[in-house]
């Protein structure tokens, strides 16, 4: 006789976060507006230290969350998060996001950025493995997978990070674990697909929006591929 079948896991719309650091900073408010039916809007934080490139901090981040409904999706590419990040939890960030390789205590700063008000990221570079981390997964809200060497926009897509995604979303699917699980790098019309099928729920794209005539339409876009890509997005 035949075992029970599995349960399929449940489908959810794909999040689309276009990333800021390819916009006009002349320009954020416009920029920020050109995206308006966006999921979350992804601003990416860099201190020169953690990475070899500088961009925005704090004040700008407050400017630009009087702005925009936008949930912000905050990416901090920075050392010592422990003494950051809840400041921008603070200021209003619907998710802050921090980088696994910053911290000895990634589980503390988890727990202080959600006591802020949002909810808690943690990602990894390319090279860094995911299993010395999924124990702690549970005090995360949203993993964010780097599929480029973070630091520049407009990066080539790396692959071989994908069975990072798979391991996670399996683990998401049955049960162990609740989390978004979001891709940030390389994503474009060409990459996408391989990146939803492998089972991403939020896409960053940086070039992909902002290097376009119509942002928005971009937008819209990339996210009817990502849910025609794998059964567990849908429109
Ligand atoms: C890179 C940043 C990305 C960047 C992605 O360190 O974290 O968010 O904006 O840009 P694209 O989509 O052009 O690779
Ligand atoms: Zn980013």
């Amino acid at each position: 006789m035949a075992g029970p079948s599995p349960v399929a896991p449940l489908a959810h719309a794909p999040l689309i976060a276009p990333s800021i650091l390819s916009a006009d900073f002349a320009r954020l408010a416009d920029e920020t507006a050109a995206v308006a039916g966006a999921d979350w809007l992804h601003v990416d934080v860099m201190d020169n230290h953690f990475v070899p490139n500088l961009t925005l901090g704090l004040p700008v981040v407050e400017s630009l969350l009087k702005v925009t409904d936008i949930p912000m999706d905050c990416h901090l590419m920075i050392d010592d998060p422990k003494r950051w990040a809840p400041s921008y939890a603070e200021a209003g960030a619907y998710n802050v996001t921090f980088h696994a390789e910053a911290t000895d205590d990634p589980i503390s700063v988890a727990r202080d950025i959600r006591a802020a008000g949002a909810k808690a990221g943690l990602s990894v570079k390319p090279g860094t493995p995911i299993e010395p981390y999924l124990e702690i997964l549970r005090d995360f809200d949203t993993l964010l997978v780097m599929s480029v060497e973070p630091g520049f926009g407009g990066q080539k897509f790396i692959a071989e990070v994908l069975p990072k995604v798979a391991l996670v979303r399996n683990l998401v699917d049955a049960g162990e674990l609740t989390l978004v699980v979001e891709i940030d790098g390389g994503i474009n019309d060409e990459t996408i697909e391989a990146a939803a099928a492998a089972g991403v729920d939020c896409f960053v794209a940086g070039s992909a929006v902002y290097n376009t005539a119509d942002p928005g339409a971009a937008v819209a876009a990339l996210r009817r591929q990502a849910a025609a890509a794998s059964p567990h997005l849908v429109l």
